[in-house]
């Protein structure tokens, strides 16, 4: 017995299965239309016989209405007593037209008029061959050995009228034949063994044909499965490497960053030790130590806001109104000697987003921009722009500096890389870090014309 767990066997169990189904539902099925087919033909044989041998022996339209003649009935013994001997006969009963029983093997029935199968008989007047089982049982073997499970074939031929062309089509009268079906169903039987032999053949051939097909794909499958389950292991391996080794290079930096004002405050503070006796001199080197302590903690903060980023909070925000905010804030906080411009469309645009961090990221740009050409005003536009496809806006801050060069540019986004003496180098990182985390990019470009622009684009998929 199959143990259904692997997919080959349910599939070869499922196939078998239907296989078996189609099997013995063709044979149900083709089993009637078989038997009907043969009884037809023998019902044909038996017509062909009856007009031979009423040819043979000139039975006419006469001898059937006057049947009681002597010499009709020598004609009709002669033509019909044959056929009392096929094999299987069980009664011959010969009607006329008025469907009088003008012969019978049985001399009682003559003269009457029994027929269990009038419509039969009418339509065999009419010149059709008519058969049919009749399953009820034998019904006229009624001795012990009768077989009586496998019933009756009943055969009604036309006799048709010889001797003119057009009385060839006349017919004078019906035989019926009933006949033991024992030999047919043999034949019948044998002929559906033969059918499902044929049918189980092929189908088993089909199935092992499928089964190959199947077990090929499948294992094919298989092992794409596992070759792909080993890239996957191995590719997250890489990204573990690589993410322990960004984690290692951040780490050195923060340390980079703030051992030098650490080595500074130990130094200071062994200065302020020998000097102790100079009062003036302690009180100078204590106002360094604050300053690079202030340093250290300046440092710390930044990091703790990059932390702050992942806690961000959607909501429907006017970037509008967010871009003047922001600017209003740069000419509060920053030294700025020219001012910022803004261009912007008349209609208002919301989108869904964090509107701390994203006025934190566009601080980030507009400070590098004026840091860049502090003789120079800073230009930021805001604008609705595609990015591959994607409904978007573009928010761009152009200055006239010296833009970057490619070493730079490689290294713009990188946490602390900086190329200005009092920068930490984490106000690009950040701003980036913030726009992706909408679904944006951030992208730095040097232009023609002499200066550099960063431009923040945000997908409309944050739309509220
Ligand atoms: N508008 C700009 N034009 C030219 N170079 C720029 C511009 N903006 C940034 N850069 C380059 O990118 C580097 C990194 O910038 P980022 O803002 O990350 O750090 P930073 O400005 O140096 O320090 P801070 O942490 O104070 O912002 C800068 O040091 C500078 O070399
Ligand atoms: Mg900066």
């Amino acid at each position: 017995m199959f143990k259904l767990t692997t997919p080959p066997r349910i599939f070869a169990s499922i196939s078998l299965l239907m296989i078996l189904v189609m099997v013995v539902a063709t044979g149900l099925i083709q089993a009637p239309f078989f038997r009907k087919s043969i009884i037809d033909r023998e019902a044909a044989i038996v017509r062909d016989m009856v007009y031979a041998l009423t040819v043979d022996q000139d039975v006419s339209a006469a001898d059937m209405q006057h049947y009681t003649d002597a010499a009709a009935r020598r004609r009709f013994d002669q033509s019909f007593s044959t056929l009392v001997k096929l094999p299987g006969t069980a009664r011959i009963k010969v009607f006329n037209r008025d469907s009088t029983i003008i012969w019978s093997d049985d001399p009682s029935l003559v003269g009457t008029q029994r027929s269990a199968h009038r419509e039969h008989l009418a339509r065999a007047l009419e010149g059709e061959v008519q058969a049919l089982f009749n399953a009820a049982g034998n019904r006229f073997d009624t001795s012990a050995q009768a077989r009586q499970t496998e019933g009756t074939i009943e055969c009604y031929v036309p006799i048709f009228a010889h001797g003119t062309d057009q009385s060839a089509t006349t017919v004078i009268g019906v035989l019926s034949l009933y006949r033991d079906p024992h030999d047919l169903n043999r034949t019948i039987q044998q002929g559906l063994y033969l059918l499902w032999a044929t049918i189980g053949g092929g189908g088993i051939v089909l199935f092992l044909v499928l089964y190959k097909v199947f077990r090929l794909v499948y294992d094919r499958q298989q092992a794409a499965e596992s070759n792909l389950s080993k890239l996957t292991s191995e590719h997250e391996r890489i990204v573990q490497i690589e993410k322990m080794s960004a984690m290692g290079e951040l780490v050195g930096e923060i340390a980079h960053q703030l051992n030098n004002p650490l080595v500074g405050v130990i130094n200071l503070t062994q200065l302020a030790q020998r000097e102790a006796h100079d009062p003036e001199r302690v009180a100078e080197l204590l106002a360094e130590v604050r300053k690079a302590g202030t340093e250290c903690r300046d440092i710390v903060q930044r990091i703790l806001r990059i932390n702050q980023i992942s806690r961000s909070t959607l909501q429907p925000t006017d970037i509008q109104a967010l871009v003047k905010d922001t600017i209003a804030f740069c000419q509060q906080s920053i030294d700025l000697r020219h001012g910022v411009d803004l261009t912007a469309p008349a209609e208002s645009i919301v989108l869904n987003g964090d509107p701390v961090l994203l006025r934190q990221a566009l601080f980030n740009l507009i400070h590098n921009a004026v840091l860049a050409a502090p003789e120079a005003p800073v230009h930021v536009a805001l604008a609705v722009a595609d990015r591959d496809k994607v409904a978007g806006i573009q928010l761009s801050v152009t200055d006239s500096g010296p833009g970057f060069d490619s070493a730079t540019a490689a290294k713009l986004f990188k946490p602390f890389f900086t190329t200005r003496p009092t920068g930490t180098g984490l106000g690009l990182s950040v701003a980036q870090h913030i726009v992706m985390k909408h679904g944006g990019v951030v992208l730095a470009e040097n232009l023609p014309e002499g200066g550099a622009r960063f431009s923040i684009w945000l997908p409309m998929t944050t739309k509220p």
